[in-house]
């Protein structure tokens, strides 16, 4: 399982954009309010904060919900003419906003801009009686932005502008942890220029890489870097379209989302078989590979301390590198558009992306694309 090109993600150098992880994502949706139950009902999330006309906010509503240390905002616009509405008759529903924390985000904004990265909101500080929050933010591929976020002096329950939100409708956790990582989709030859990108302008390093010999199967080609920050918090992996037989899975992501965007968003949990069984329960689909991936994928991943039954019931995939394993599957898309994903993953060890599974579960993707009659 080891990778074209490996680099250790701890460097000597001063990290001149030190993060702590993934703050929020926010989500541009045509209408939040059921988006919300949605991801509330289905994934487990708790209500946490709204704004709105009710808070002051005249053009549009957000609900934030949170489950530990994942946070989702899902905004959607009042009215036309503008441009989260524009956002979304262009792309559908979909990721906007990858919030990163960060103890300074003016410091961050000035490190990032002065590197080449494109201004989006200069520092801002936000106030209520709970405190402040600075936010500063910059453009990333197609229509993404991060956002960086400094709210050491902040006590509030989201940020100013928010207030409360009481729900007498709690769907119990499914034990979603955090963003485990994130997965961009961008444009023919797209990929190095955005590799590119995430070191000049941010500093991280391309700790693996796979080509289109890698990750392909007999149609659906794709390349793919990882990159990732200093402490390895924030792990972006960017996918681009390689030739094939057929149609690339990232091409078709890219004519549905019209652009480059946001793939899949990837959780973590400790306990995989609960987490899917749960999530499944409540009406989520997973891509299925088919039963013979596992008369044979303990030859080739080992001994692992679970039962093998519940994850071939459950569709869950396996595969070890030289630290250890992990556990993973993948939700079918989230809306009608064939464009974002989750990924639920467990790590029991190993820090890769599930490489010697690309075979089976991009074959598995190509039956689903084939019945859209995109292949
Ligand atoms: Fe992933």
């Amino acid at each position: 399982m080891s990778a074209i090109a490996e680099e250790n993600p701890q460097t000597t150098d001063v990290d001149f954009l030190p993060l702590h992880g993934t703050d929020f994502i926010e989500f541009y949706v045509g209408n939040a309010k059921q988006a919300a139950h949605f991801y509330k009902t289905a994934f487990g999330f708790q209500s946490l904060a709204y704004a709105g006309p009710e808070t002051g906010v005249m053009d549009k509503v957000s609900y934030v919900i949170r489950q530990n240390k994942l946070t989702f905002v899902l905004t959607t616009p009042l009215k036309t003419n503008n441009a989260i509405a524009d956002h979304i008759y262009k792309h559908g529903d979909g990721v906007k906003v990858l919030a990163l924390m960060v103890d300074d985000a003016t410091e961050a904004w000035k490190q990032t801009t002065s590197r080449g990265g494109k201004n989006y909101l200069e520092p801002t500080i936000l106030k209520d009686e709970n405190g402040e929050v600075v936010i500063s933010g910059i453009h990333t591929y197609g229509e993404t932005v991060h956002y960086f976020i400094e709210r050491k002096n902040y006590q509030g329950v989201f940020m100013p502008g928010f207030k409360k939100w009481e729900s007498n409708y709690n769907p119990e956790s499914t034990g979603l942890l955090y963003v485990d990582h994130c997965v961009g989709n961008v444009g023919w030859n797209q990929m190095n220029p955005w590799v590119k990108f995430y070191e000049e302008v941010m500093g991280f390093k391309n700790i693996l890489s796979f080509d289109d010999k890698d990750i392909s199967t007999e149609y659906s080609a794709l390349m793919s870097k990882v990159m990732s920050n200093g402490n390895g918090y924030v792990k972006f992996p960017i996918n681009e379209p390689a030739e094939g037989k057929k149609k690339s899975q990232v091409e078709e992501f890219l004519d549905f989302y019209n652009g480059e965007g946001v793939q899949h968003v990837a959780i973590a949990t400790h306990n995989i078989v609960e987490t899917v069984s749960e999530i499944q329960k409540r009406g989520i689909e997973f891509l299925k590979v088919p039963d013979s991936y596992y008369d044979d994928v303990l030859d080739r991943v080992g001994k692992i301390d679970e039962d093998l039954q519940p994850l071939r019931e459950l569709g869950i995939l396996i595969d070890r590198d030289d630290e250890g394993y992990l556990l993973q599957i993948f939700s079918k898309p989230l809306e009608d558009r064939p464009t974002l994903f989750f990924e639920i993953i467990q790590r029991k060890g190993a820090k890769s992306f599930g490489k010697g599974n690309f075979k089976a579960l991009f074959e598995a993707l190509e039956r689903e694309q084939d019945q859209r009659g995109n292949l």
